[in-house]
């Protein structure tokens, strides 16, 4: 199944991207495959915060981990809706799901 994530970029411009749920992907490797700039230097281990989005609609997302949340505690502009897109898989449960990313590192 695919499914529709609204992103707003860092320039304010917002739009609707498709994202397939059987490729065992992340949010961070489906913003690179669009061309976001998000760099995701860590590869997706949760150490960069190249990552970091804002999420703006209420889905159940997976915990933050301890590492996750070293690397926000340490942020600038962690915000509480501050999640680390490489930490949150393509699936059905964040079908309609609503970012922003955040500020250059
Ligand atoms: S890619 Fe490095 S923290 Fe997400």
């Amino acid at each position: 199944m695919d499914i529709s994530i609204t992103v707003t970029n860092r320039d304010n411009k917002t739009k609707k991207i498709i994202a397939p749920t059987d490729m065992n992907l992340n949010l961070m490797e489906i913003l690179k495959v669009y061309e976001y700039p998000i760099e995701g230097t860590c590869g997706g281990m949760a150490l960069c915060a190249s990552c970091h989005i804002f999420i703006n609609s209420k889905h159940d997302l997976p915990a933050i981990s301890l590492s996750e949340k070293a690397i926000l505690d340490d942020n600038w502009d962690t915000q509480p809706n501050s999640r680390l897109a490489c930490q949150i898989p393509i699936s059905k449960k964040i079908d309609l799901i609503n970012i922003r990313l955040a500020p250059e590192i």
